[in-house]
């Protein structure tokens, strides 16, 4: 007899853990979360949150969403992304950011109901945590996963309670291992993987000093420093990124993966902080100082009958693109309503499967992209003439001529600005944050064609209703208030949704009829004149790909599951063939 009972038992609170625990609970699941420290995150490793992310946020509630966006730094001051010599010397380029220039600005805006932030890990993971235990879950610090074993019916998971010394077993329905990318759950649950772990090494320096005067006047997250000698390791060049603004910042700085890695004390530090910044009199209040390394290296399958990892369990790559802890909580949001509803018996368990299929492609999407965008930084080197093997003061001569009216310097200068701009596909990638689109039992697509992508996938997100993508984006107004509202506020919450319009009154009447029957909830919406929801600006019927009659049937993480161009002759039963398919029943 296991000494806890619980349905799923989440092991670790990092952003996946947090996040699970807090969308199982939102959704009335009985969980537990263990984290083997005895506090969440205390250094603020990830900090870029993307929209999708806020996505999440806003379905777990206002609340959540109002509470990110007062703690978060804004997005208007993430975007000049500037290349230095140091943050006192020469500034060497710049590109505009993460959604700031004003042609990736409109395309945010037109995107999604929420906005990029910038929210270091250190506030994000207690935002998750509270919000889990809040609404239900069951937190357990200092208590440390050691092994599982799986049955049919469920998973023995044995612990250590460091407070006392005494192991204890764990016995849920689900086990999720959000144990981050050391993860013993997906170890002993055997997954498979593909890549390397350890291709280079990074360390972080966390401390307070007031920059203002070398920053304020070109805000930004990413302070890019250049300096001969300074390509150590992972990253390729010293980064000031700013934490705080402008008084709290995270030095990011490579070590050759094949030394040991080093022991940073203040001394250390304080030299790397003011090179790095160009003020030999800095002084700097350390807060903390460790390494890491860089990885490449994804599962290729994400679960094992009731064992389902996520986060950096499953993906491991370098903080470029800052898709970590965005991906993990979308992780999140895909299992958990599955979890739920397989738990309260509306789904059959091979449901479960979808999340495998649709989650196992984008961890190898974005640790394939992180790890690219690190080698498309040695263009720029190469520009500046700091190439593998050239002496340092080669290196500095290179970047002086820069200023020179040389057909060699002009050439340098245009080879320079091709690469940083290349740097958008780090920077500003808003096609690799928001274009997932899902292939997999749970999504019927049927013999719909998909939609080619007309721009690069990369940078630019293109809506589509195609059954698998993300429901688009357009804020509809509601018939009494006036109120605007986006489409993606009228789903999810842990509900299955229709929305049609006048003329598919039938598939309202159809959702209703059919949820009663497999005892689910499913909201429908008739968005039209004088109906509760009215697409004023037409900006919806323009993204819908169906027509007024038509249907689209949403899953409860905003994904298209399936859809109708138009009224049929039997909405009910096709509406009922569709649930069971999706549903696994
Ligand atoms: P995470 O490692 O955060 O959490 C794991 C949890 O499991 C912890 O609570 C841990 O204590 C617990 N645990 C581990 N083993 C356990 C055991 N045996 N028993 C019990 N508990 C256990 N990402 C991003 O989206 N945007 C960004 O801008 C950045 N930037 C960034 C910068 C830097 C410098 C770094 C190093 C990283 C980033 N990241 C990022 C990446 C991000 O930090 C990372 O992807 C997430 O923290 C992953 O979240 P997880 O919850 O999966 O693991």
């Amino acid at each position: 007899m296991s000494d806890i009972q619980t349905d799923v038992l989440v092991i670790g609170t990092g952003p996946a853990g947090s996040a699970a625990a807090a969308l199982l609970s939102s959704y009335g699941v009985e969980n537990m979360a263990i984290n083997r420290y005895r506090w969440l995150a205390n250094t603020p490793r990830a900090h870029i949150t993307n929209q999708r992310t806020m996505e999440v946020l806003r379905d777990l509630g206002r609340d959540v969403e109002d509470e990110a966006y007062l703690f978060a730094t804004h997005q208007d001051l993430m975007g000049e992304n500037v290349f230095c010599e140091s943050l006192a010397g020469e500034e060497i380029g710049r590109m505009t950011a993460w959604g700031n220039s004003p042609q990736s600005k409109a395309e945010h805006l037109l995107s999604s109901p929420t906005m990029m932030n910038d929210m270091p890990q250190t506030l994000m993971e207690p935002l998750l945590f509270k919000t889990a235990c809040k609404r239900g879950t069951q937190a357990r610090m200092s208590t440390e996963y050691l092994s599982h074993e799986q049955d049919e019916d469920g998973v023995t998971t044995t612990c250590r309670d460091r407070l006392s010394g005494k192991d204890l077993t764990i016995r849920s329905k689900y086990l999720i291992g959000a144990d981050g990318g050391k993860s013993l759950v997906a170890e002993h649950a055997g997954l498979p993987f593909d890549g390397k772990m350890a291709v280079g090494g990074s360390m972080n320096i966390h401390f307070r000093a007031d920059l203002t005067k070398y920053v304020a006047h070109r805000p930004s997250v990413l302070y890019w420093v250049m300096q001969p000698g300074a390509d150590v390791g992972g990253i390729g060049m010293g980064l000031v990124r700013m934490v705080r603004p402008w008084n709290e910042w995270l030095i990011v700085w490579g070590y050759d993966i094949n030394q040991d890695a080093p022991d940073v004390d203040a001394e250390m530090a304080t030299n790397v902080a003011r090179q790095l910044v160009g003020d030999p009199d800095l002084e700097i209040e350390l807060l903390s100082a460790n390494t890491w390394t860089v990885n490449n290296y994804y599962a290729t399958r994400t679960s094992e009958g009731r064992v389902f990892c996520m986060g950096d369990a499953i993906h491991r790559h370098p903080p470029s693109n800052g898709l970590g802890s965005n991906t993990s909580i979308q992780d999140a949001f895909n299992l958990a309503w599955k979890l739920a509803m397989v738990l309260n018996g509306t789904a059959g368990a091979t449901l479960l499967d979808s999340y495998d299929a649709e989650r196992a492609p984008v961890a190898k999407q974005i640790v394939t992209r992180a790890n690219k965008s690190i080698g498309e930084t040695k263009p720029i080197f190469d520009a500046l003439g700091m190439t593998e093997g050239v002496k340092p003061e080669e290196m500095q001569k290179s970047l002086e001529a820069r200023g020179d009216a040389t057909p060699e310097a002009e050439a340098q200068r245009a080879a320079l600005r091709a690469a940083i701009a290349h740097k958008k596909y780090e920077f500003d990638a808003h096609g690799v944050e928001m274009n997932q689109r899902y292939r997999s039992g749970a999504i019927l697509a049927e013999d719909q064609q998909e939609p080619p992508f007309e721009k690069d996938a990369e940078l630019h997100y293109q809506p589509t209703t195609w059954p698998g993508a993300r429901l688009p984006h357009a804020w509809v107004y509601t018939h009494e208030t006036g109120e605007p509202l986006s489409t993606l506020d009228l789903c999810g919450h842990g509900r299955f949704t229709i929305l049609t319009a006048i003329g598919g009154e039938r598939w309202a009447d159809a959702a209703r009829a059919v949820g009663d029957r497999l005892g689910i909830e499913i909201a429908a919406h008739v968005i039209g004149p004088r109906r509760p929801h009215v697409d004023h600006t037409g900006n919806w019927a323009a993204l819908r790909e169906v027509s007024d009659s038509g249907c689209l049937l949403v899953r409860p993480d905003h994904h298209v599951a399936w859809r109708r161009h138009a009224m049929t002759d039997d909405p009910e039963g096709d509406l009922t063939a569709a649930m069971k398919t999706i549903l696994a029943l």
